[in-house]
């Protein structure tokens, strides 16, 4: 007996970098942390207290498949408070994180062949999981020339499409697609009938006045990908949604019920009071901000040229083949050596990943700035 052929994907290569940082510690070592993509921070006071309360007083059952309905609600109403656009409770759908919604999205759109277009650089488990389901997953290589973005032109190149799956900000680049590329991206989509899936779990933590919209402000027939894990700081809690387009809700709610029956129970109440603890969480955005400064700084003391433009999310992704080493043995080198944990950019980019890293810069300013430090410093006396 042999394992499925469609398992047979790649390994999310972070999680491994996490490992190897995760034994050092146990040996007794100290590791800064660069690699993580969370947030450092535990969830907000008021969702950490709406979970105690629950605990003592709930049973804490299944919920209904689609999630608990004050939540969906008040999910629903944040989209016409930031964005202006009516959003039906019925179309949002309680997820098991970002990564739960994935499996909704993907199999309910998309058929075994069809194809769907992800950036290289790009998050890796899109590309992944497309692929365990049968989907092509259509690998675009983008670079500084787009700010690393999918234009309409890269995808005409590469057509013919059922689906494309944009991120706005972009885990690893940081980009933010302005108003005019995402509305270009959408014509285009529309016109070959293109499904567009839309990750938004980065929305919240910008760095630039420009505004971040939302697929919803340009196409009712795409879908949008959201979570609790980063700007709320409930990456644990496993907790997320989606929202549907009409042809989409009831497929989406029967592979719910089957695949996942409900989303945590308890990070469900968490997160419908995380909802109202803005001020704590913009506390969190401060500190990315004030961190990414010093990583834009400390790479450029590096002699790195190419850098993503971090506007958005907590990653810097810096070009880093003037070092003559390839980023795996590099990020293994800043481990052993200096006790820094980097990621290299091959979970984000097949082709040219070896030339990339990732820096996350969630954690405390103080960590960043002595890992930073302790990188420029290791390129100085190389
Ligand atoms: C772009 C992007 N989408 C989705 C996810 C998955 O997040 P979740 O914890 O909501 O499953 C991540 C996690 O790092 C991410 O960076």
């Amino acid at each position: 007996m042999a394992a499925s052929r469609r398992s047979q994907i790649d390994p999310f290569h972070v999680m491994e970098v996490m490992r190897a940082a995760e034994e050092r510690v146990m040996a007794g070592g100290e590791v800064l942390h660069l690699e993580v993509g969370q947030p450092s921070t535990p969830a907000p006071a008021a969702a950490i207290e709406a979970a105690k309360q629950a605990l003592d007083a709930e049973r804490l059952g299944y919920t209904p498949a689609k999630g608990i309905p004050r939540l969906r609600e008040r999910i629903a109403r944040r989209y016409a408070d930031r964005h202006g656009v009516e959003v039906s409770p019925d179309h949002v759908i309680v997820t098991v994180g970002a990564s739960g919604g994935f499996s909704l999205a993907f199999l309910s759109a998309f058929d075994v062949g069809d194809r769907v277009a992800v950036s290289a650089p790009g998050y890796p488990c899109y590309r992944n999981v497309l692929e365990a389901f049968g989907i092509e997953a259509v690998v675009i290589p983008v670079d500084a020339s787009t700010r690393f973005n999918l234009t309409p032109a890269l995808l005409a190149e590469h057509g013919p499409l059922d689906g494309v799956l944009v991120a706005s900000p972009a885990n690893p680049t940081g980009t933010i697609l302005t108003p005019r590329e995402l509305e270009a991206l959408v014509g285009h989509c529309s016109a070959h009938g293109i499904r567009v899936i839309a990750d938004e779990i980065y929305h919240g933590i910008t760095f630039t006045d420009q505004p971040v919209q939302s697929l919803l402000e340009h196409d009712r027939s795409g879908i949008v990908l959201q979570s609790f894990s980063k700007y709320w700081s409930m990456t644990g809690w496993r907790v997320g949604w989606v929202v549907a387009p009409d042809d989409l809700v009831q497929p989406m709610e029967r592979l719910k019920q089957n695949l996942f029956i409900s989303a945590p129970t308890i990070g469900q109440v968490a997160a419908l009071a995380a909802l109202d603890a803005d001020e704590e969480l913009e506390a969190n955005v401060a500190r990315y901000a004030a961190n990414r400064p010093v990583v834009l700084g400390g790479l450029a003391a590096m002699g790195c040229t190419t850098v993503a433009p971090a506007d958005g999310a907590f990653y810097a992704y810096a070009d880093i083949s003037h070092l003559g080493r390839t980023a795996s043995s590099l990020c293994e080198t800043w481990l052993d050596d200096l006790g820094v944990a980097v990621t290299p950019g091959i979970d984000f980019d097949p082709l040219h990943g070896e030339d990339f890293i990732r820096i996350s810069f969630s954690e405390s300013t103080e960590d960043v700035t002595e890992a930073m430090r302790r990188l420029v410093g290791w390129v100085g006396d190389r």
